[in-house]
């Protein structure tokens, strides 16, 4: 599915669990070291839910970006929960949020995407088409995870990377110029490579070599959809999984590494949240000035891989 679609960006928000485990915490779970961990990832913290559910962090996520743009929630028409890891399989976390947020006597549109990692990017493109038809004004999306709960802590290769944590997004209408391009795919048949059963199950090498590639054909994409040039876009905000895959893509396009918002260090790799929480500290260091433009990438189990080219 590709398009452009006017949207604006109206405030971001974000919220993780106290709780971190370290590399040291690893070190005594699994046979690994901090320094293989940093050095292989980039990784020195994750957080993690104590008592916590994925609603919890879907709804503090909200309130901080409903807060921090002094947002008038009554106006909220549809709800969208981006998430490999919610508390049930229904009701969705969304109508969850929309209960916890009190908005139960407004006839809002309440569900939740799996896209896994690019997640986000999956419910930022629904939220953006809702919003070119008629009913729908703005719109809060949500990434939201509670990732250690499916994690093999005996797996040395898939439990030093994720962790817990939530984003979210307000959008509404845009003017002309304020439009978003989308690119967004999917290759069903590889179920081997990453899938989460009971727990998180990931051919890491595949994984890695699949994830440079998605984000180089997505960033390529992008660009010939939106009419513009790799020299025009002031940052790519990519989903954070591992400093080296980054690296990876800094080199095949000749980018300085600071073309990328990275917060991986500090996060790891919290699926469907790891690009709005990216987007939210992002926003929080730097002011979005109109005539910018702001990449976003994602990529992941599906596998399911895209994302979004935001002039503001
Ligand atoms: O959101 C999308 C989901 N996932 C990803 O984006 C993950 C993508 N993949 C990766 O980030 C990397 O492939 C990993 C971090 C998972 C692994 O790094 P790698 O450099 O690709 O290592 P590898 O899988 O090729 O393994 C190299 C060695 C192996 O040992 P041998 O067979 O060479 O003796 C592994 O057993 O490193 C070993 N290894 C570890 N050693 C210490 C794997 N995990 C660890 C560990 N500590 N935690």
């Amino acid at each position: 599915m590709e398009n452009k679609l006017t949207v604006k960006l109206i405030g971001t928000g974000k919220y993780v669990p106290k709780a971190l485990i370290t590399n040291a915490d690893l070190e005594k779970m699994v046979d690994t070291t901090d320094e293989w961990i940093v050095t292989h990832t980039g990784i020195k913290t994750r957080h993690k839910v104590e008592g916590e559910t994925t609603a919890d962090l879907a709804y503090q996520a909200a309130l901080n970006a409903i807060q921090k743009a002094k947002f008038d929630l009554e106006l909220i028409d549809a709800i969208i929960v981006a998430t490999i890891t919610p508390d049930f399989a229904s009701p969705s976390m969304a109508a969850v949020v929309q209960a916890r947020l009190g908005l139960n006597h407004r006839d809002i549109t309440c569900f939740d995407i799996n896209a896994a990692c690019t997640g986000f990017v999956y419910a930022l493109q629904v939220g953006a088409a809702l919003l070119n038809s008629p009913k729908y004004r703005h719109i809060l999306i949500i990434g939201a995870e509670t990732l250690t709960k499916i994690m093999d802590y005996t797996d040395r290769n898939t439990c030093i990377l994720f962790g817990d944590g939530a984003g979210a997004l307000l959008i509404g209408r845009g003017q002309a110029h304020q439009t978003v391009s989308f690119y967004t795919a999917s290759e069903g048949d590889m179920e081997d490579v990453l899938s989460v059963k009971e727990v998180l199950r990931m051919q890491g090498r595949r994984v890695f070599k699949f994830a440079i590639n998605a984000i180089e054909k997505s960033i390529n994409r992008l660009l010939e959809l939106d009419g513009s040039r790799l020299d025009m876009v002031t940052k790519i905000i990519p989903h954070q999984a591992n400093y080296r895959i980054i690296e990876g893509v800094a080199e095949l396009k000749k980018l300085p590494l600071n073309k990328f918002f990275l917060n991986l260090e500090h996060y790891g790799n919290t699926s469907a949240a790891s690009i709005p929480i990216a987007l939210d500290e992002y926003v929080e260091s730097s002011p979005l000035l109109p005539g910018s433009k702001l990449m976003l990438v994602g990529f992941g189990a599906g596998l399911t891989w895209g994302g979004a080219l935001i002039n503001l």
